[in-house]
């Protein structure tokens, strides 16, 4: 058990039903925040966790959301910004399920090329962009048009 989860060290109750985002690279909870849109204004409840201790990673984030289950284009969005994170679906007190995400091998129309004489930047009717996933750890994409790669930094900045 992570030691968040512990009776004595836990600083974030439990949820009752709802979506619980673990294994978030320590840093990264508020460009996970960020693509889940304003709790203000979409009225759900959420609660932060930053900077805990985990076995598997040291320090991570976590992000609890009462009530939502994420679509498929904010799993998508997430599996760029953090590729190691968990998803766990709660309901009644209980995690129902569990699911890894995973970087998709292609990705469309979401990430923009940084190379200014690319085809996708350059057209006036823009051509929808396409990468190509190169590498998982450190997650980097390839433009399919011309070979331009995407870093980790630039991935994340971008899908916020
Ligand atoms: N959680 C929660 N509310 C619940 C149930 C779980 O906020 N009603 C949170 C836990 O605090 C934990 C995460 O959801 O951060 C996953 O819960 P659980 O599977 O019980 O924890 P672990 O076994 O530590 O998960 P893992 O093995 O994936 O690290
Ligand atoms: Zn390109």
């Amino acid at each position: 058990m992570d030691s968040h989860t512990g009776s004595e060290t836990m600083i974030v109750q439990r949820i009752a039903n709802g979506t619980v985002i673990d294994h978030i690279p320590s840093g990264k909870a508020l460009a996970v925040l960020k693509l889940l849109g304003d709790p203000h204004v979409k009225g759900f409840r959420v609660a932060l966790v930053m900077n805990v201790s985990s076995k598997k990673m040291g320090k991570k984030d976590i992000v609890k959301v009462e009530g939502v289950e994420l679509s498929d284009e904010q799993v998508q969005r997430l599996a760029l910004v953090a590729p190691q994170a968990t998803l766990n679906f709660v309901r009644s007190y209980q995690v129902v399920a569990k699911r890894n995400v995973s970087p998709p091998s292609v990705v469309v129309g979401l990430l923009k090329c940084v190379n200014p004489t690319c085809i996708t930047v350059k057209q006036r009717e823009p051509v929808y962009s396409t990468f190509l996933l190169s590498s998982q750890a450190p997650l980097t994409y390839v433009c399919r048009y011309c070979g331009r790669e995407l870093g980790e930094y630039e991935i994340s900045s971008q899908v916020q």
